[in-house]
This record gives C-alpha cells, structure tokens and sequence, in this order.
C-alpha cells in the first residue's frame, strides 16, 4: 500500500465524470461550448483513425478567445507580471497585450503574412514572444517557436522543413547573467537560404549586432502600424502552431496542433487541474519554447483571463533563492514546475525556502517527467506547508494538454507521491502488454489511448504517413504514448519513463538517433550510441559510446572537445553527454541492434550478470567479449 494525502479543495462534480463515461463526444461538445465560437459546428468529432477533426464546421480564433473576450470585463487586470533576469519587471494587462498583438498582427500583414503561412519565433522569455504568437493565430499564420537554446543548425532544419519565410528574433536573451547573441545564431542559420525574406529583430539586450536588408528592427514597425486588426475567423481545424519535438528517428517531428479543440481542451484542463479563480496568480516555470510554455503558460491562462507570472532567467540566478523570491514578491499562488526543478532546490536545502513568506501558495503542480516520492513530499512539505495539493500531471507535446492529473477543481481524491492518480474526464486508456491485452493489476506495459481526445495532434507537419506509423501502428486505432505505466488496484496510474529510445534530460526530450546521427557525421566517427543513465537532479543524463574509424588513434581528450562543440552546434548544449567513451566495438544482437541495456549497466557500473538472458538473439561470447573490453577500456 503506498502512502495517501487527502487534500482536495471539497469540490465534487461526479455528473462531469459520469457523462464523460457515458459519451466522450457529447462530454467534449459541452466543454468547447465554454469557449468563443463565431460560428458553431455541424459535427463534434469527424474520426477517420488516426485522423481525427474536432468541432467540423465551426470557427473560432485562439487570439480573439485569449484576449478581445476579456475587454468588458478584464481590460485592466494584470495579464502578465514579468521578471527579467536582471531585477527589471514590466506589467501588462489585458488591454496592453490585446493593443500590441493587433499591432504586431497588422507588422506581420504588412511582411505579406497571410492564413496558412509559418512563421519562426526564436525569442528569450520576454512578453513579446507570447504576443508574436497571438498576433500569428489572429490572422491565421502557424506559429513555429524554437526554444531559444537550440543552435543555428537545429533553426536552419526546422525553417526549411515549416517553409518558414518570416522569423522573429532579438538582438540577446539573458542566461545567468550572460548575453546570448541570439541574432547571431539566426544569422548563421539562414546563411545560405533564400527562403527567409524577412528578419524582425526585437530590441532586449542592447547588444552589438549586424543588420541586413532582410532585418527589420521591432520598434520600427510597431511603431507605424495600426493598432486594429480583427481576428480571422478560423476553421476548428485550422493549425495553430508546428512544435518540433524528439522521437526515435534522426530528425525532429514537426508535431502539428489545429485551433477548437486544442483550445477546448486546454480550457477544462486548466480549470480542473488548477482550479483557476479570477484572484489567482498562476506561475508556471516552463520556457514557452517547449509545449508546457505554449499551452500552461500563453494559451491556458489567457483563455481564463488569468494573471500569471513570467520569468525570463535561470531559477537559481543569481542565487539558490530565486525561485521563492518571485514567489514571495508577486504572491503567487498556483505553481506549476518540474520534477527537475524540485530535485535542484530540494538539494539546495529547507532553509533557502523557509526564509521566504510562501503563505500565498494554494496549489503545486508538476509536469515532464515522473516525481520520486521523495522529492513529491518535499515539495507538499517544505513548498506548500501540507496545505496544497500536489497535480503530477502526465501529458506530451503530442497530446496537447494534460491527460492524467488529479483535478482539485473538478473532485476530491486521495493523492499518493509519484502517481499521477486517474485519466481526466473523456480520456479512456489501458496499460497493455506487446499483444494490446491488459495487464494485470501492478504489472508493466504500454500505456495506449484508446479514443481521440480534442488537444491531440492533428498529423506531423508534412507527413501523414510517419505519424501514423510513430503513433498508431503498434496498436490497431490506439495511440501509442511510448511511455511504460503500471494501474494499481485504485485504477491509479504510474508512470515509468519512456519504452522507446527518447530520452528526458532535465524533462527535456532528446532522440538517441538524433544524437547519434550527429556524432557519427564526425570524420573520425564509425559507429555511435547513447544512452541515459539516472541522475539525481536532471532525472537522467547522456553517456555516448563512440567506435571510431578503422585504424584511427586520436587523442581522445581533443577528439571529445571536438564532439562535443559538433553536438553544441548540430543540436544545442541540452544535447551534451555528460561522458563519451571511446570503444573498439558495440555489443549487439545477432540481427545489428545495439544493447543499449548493455550500455547502461556500463555506464552505471552495473554487474550485468549472465548475458544470454539479456535479449534474444544475442551473440553471447561476442557480446561478452565486447563488454568485458569497453569495461577494461573504461577503467584503464
Ligand atoms: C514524460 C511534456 C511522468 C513522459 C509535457 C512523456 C512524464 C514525455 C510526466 C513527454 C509525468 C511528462 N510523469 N512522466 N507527470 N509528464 N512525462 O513531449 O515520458 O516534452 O512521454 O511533454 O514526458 O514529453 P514532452
């Protein structure tokens, strides 16, 4: 029996659940009607596996339902508190963020921007990036934000593969202290492409930076465009954004969102899962260039016309106390951060958030990775005071929003530390084994969907084909997650970390192939594997192996400085291993595939055993033999 806290907020709507059982479209039919529709829709749910169109026939915009809906009621009220890095701030209400988004609309028109077309947004976390996306979705534009710290080779990819023809940039971003030139970068990566006609560079950091024809300044734009642009009215279909993501092949997905049921889906989640009140001050620490930023921290709170926090830096700059110094200042009372997060500053001691005033706080939520036990009651502890309830909230970027997480804003159950508890309301999944059968109670297997949900993704970007073969071809007409899960006898659901090769470095997403395919582009490189082995605060950390070509001796302490500044550049410095040993050989299975298990029992010091029970089809001596040399390499 694992430990229970009850700790609910004493709300109980069993009628949502029950309906929900009963008919999942009828139940998602009366949620999107909480949103606001210019016109509704002939059909709820158009589902030809694995393609599903939600609200067909209706149309609605993200921008109009994010802010024009809140401009009777909430035009003064704080949409944004932002904190720079640096101790500056900047408040804007809804009124401010509705003016400069209709502006920044008309700036994107006047580039040519018109419905359908992608646009690229490489910005730090600075208000100007949520806005860049509004004005996108007002005039019907697909945004494509890349996460300020991928490198210019990961840019240049993804601008050619959304056919990019405007990207929105600044002149520097702040990170513990430091300027990163992001104008460079941007610079760097469209070198060379005739694509890009136009560069809008916003003016953060005063930093030097070198203007071409194509670069156009911010300020300059804004400054003479109109402050009044109606918001498009949008098929429910009509994609919103394009995020990139890691799977298991060597390129990045473009994973593809539509408009009506994302937005619908985000509406509930967000008020189930945070109970969302007018009074609230949400702060959800997530960077916006991953999905947790586009869909809890720009989409959800403006749809509820919330006021949230939005923070530009690092959490421990300039010091361990960062985090509960926002806290403590802006009185945040809901807040939603990771699993890595939490491991950092509970190694950083109680009393770094003991001398803070967290009394504001009335509900913690985590996202992106499983939580230890541990870490979960001290965060209910130490954070929340044992008065809060804890969402550990189960979702991807392929999902949209949450799909399992306790609600304290729709019921009241027991919690337990590292479950996410049950699916939300008109979400129907299993855990099954290799056959698609259930598996026993407490027993590990696949966690499958087992019906279309409004926020899910409606392709990847360009390719029907590979999202219907990631997806949903291991089982027929149920989504794959990827991820390993047990249901205790509660119908609780456990997350165990993912089945297939991606791995979550500080609950970031990295593709083993991704960065194989990197490694092994090197001159020098003949064959490459990584592996994650667990780390105490990241969750999980990269080791590589690397056979270099025949016959190549090499130094190798010049030869892994070498690699690792191609991966900073391929990829981006989340992607550096943390150790990469140099071998003669990859213990594989007689078929080719690398024993990445092997790998890690290597990398962990493990004692591995008897080989010939690890994997079928392995050359045992051989491999043994393999083995037994990388561990004596390693040591020497
Ligand atoms: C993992 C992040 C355990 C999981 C929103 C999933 C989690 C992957 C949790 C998606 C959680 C996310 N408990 N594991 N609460 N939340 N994951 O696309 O492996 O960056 O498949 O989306 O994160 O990562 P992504």
């Amino acid at each position: 029996m694992s430990e229970t806290f009850d700790i609910g907020l004493g709300n109980h709507d069993v009628h949502l659940r029950k309906k929900a059982d009963s008919d999942f479209i009828s139940f998602w039919d009366d949620q999107a009607r909480n949103l606001s529709w210019f016109s509704t829709w002939t059909a709820t749910l158009d589902w030809k596996p694995p393609f599903a169109k939600w609200f067909v026939g209706g149309t609605i915009n993200a921008s109009y339902n994010a802010l024009d809906i809140h401009q009777n009621s909430r035009a003064d009220k704080t949409a944004i508190l932002w904190e720079g890095e640096n101790d500056e701030s900047r408040t804007l209400t809804y009124a401010d963020m509705f003016m400069q988004v209709q502006k920044f609309a008309n700036v994107l028109k006047s580039l040519d921007v018109k419905k359908g077309d992608r646009v690229t947004i490489y910005l730090p976390m600075v208000p100007e990036l949520p806005i860049s996306m509004l004005a996108c979705a007002r005039i019907g534009a697909i945004h494509t934000v890349i996460f300020s710290g991928f490198s210019a080779a990961s840019i240049r990819d993804r601008v050619n593969d959304s056919e990019s023809r405007v990207i929105i940039t600044a002149d520097g971003g702040y990170r513990r202290g430091k300027i990163v030139n992001l104008k460079d970068v941007v610079d760097d990566a469209i070198d060379g492409i005739d694509l890009v006609d136009h560069v809008i560079v916003l003016e953060r950091a005063k930093n030097k930076i070198s203007m071409s024809a194509k670069d156009k300044f911010w300020n300059d734009l804004m400054d003479s465009a109109s402050s009044s642009c109606d918001a498009e009215r949008l098929e429910s279909t009509h994609p919103l954004y394009i995020l990139y993501t890691s799977g298991t092949t060597g390129k990045p997905k473009g994973v593809l969102h539509g408009t009506g049921g994302y937005l619908t889906h985000l509406y509930s989640t967000f008020k189930w899962a945070f109970d969302i009140q007018d009074t609230d001050v949400f702060f959800c620490t997530a960077d916006i260039g991953w999905v947790t930023g586009h869909s809890y921290v720009v989409y959800a709170p403006l749809l509820h016309g919330a006021t949230q926090v939005m923070y530009e830096g690092a959490p421990d700059f300039p010091d361990e106390s960062r985090m509960w110094d926002i806290l403590q200042k802006y009185n945040v009372t809901i807040f939603y951060t990771t699993p890595t997060a939490l491991r950092m500053f509970m190694k950083f001691g109680d009393d770094v958030p003991n001398s803070f005033d967290l009394s504001s706080l009335r509900l913690l939520g985590t996202v992106g990775e499983p939580i230890n036990p541990e870490v979960w009651k001290w965060y209910f502890k130490t954070i929340g005071k044992e008065k809060c309830p804890i969402i550990d909230t189960w979702w991807q970027t392929e999902t949209g929003g949450m799909l399992i997480s306790p609600l304290p804003g729709l019921e009241t159950i027991p919690l337990k530390p590292g479950s996410g508890t049950r699916p939300i309301p008109g979400i129907n999944l299993d855990v099954v084994d290799e056959h698609g059968d259930v598996v026993p109670i407490n027993t590990k297997g696949h966690l499958v969907i087992n019906n279309p949900w409004p926020g899910m993704l409606l392709t990847l970007w360009g390719d029907d084909e590979k999202y219907r073969n990631v997806y949903w071809s291991k089982y027929e007409n149920r989504y794959y997650s990827g991820d390993f899960a047990t249901q205790d006898d509660d119908g609780y659901i456990w997350l165990l970390g993912r089945a297939d090769d991606v791995l979550k470095v500080a609950g970031h997403r990295i593709g083993t192939a991704e960065l194989e395919s990197c490694i092994v582009s090197h001159q020098s490189v003949a064959e490459s594997a990584v592996c994650g082995i667990s780390d105490n605060v990241k969750g999980e950390v990269i080791i590589a192996f690397v056979v270099l070509r025949h016959g190549l001796k090499i130094d190798s302490d010049a030869l892994e400085k070498e690699l690792v500044d191609k991966i900073r550049s391929d990829i981006g410095a989340i992607a550096t291993p943390r150790q990469i040993y140099f071998v003669s050989k990859l213990p594989k299975t007689r078929s080719g595939k690398i024993m990445r298990r092997l790998l890690k029992a290597i990398g962990t010091n493990e004692v591995v055993g008897d080989l010939s029970t690890l994997e079928d089809g392995a050359a045992v001596t051989e491999v043994k033999k393999v083995f037994d040399e990388i561990q004596k390499s390693i040591k020497d």
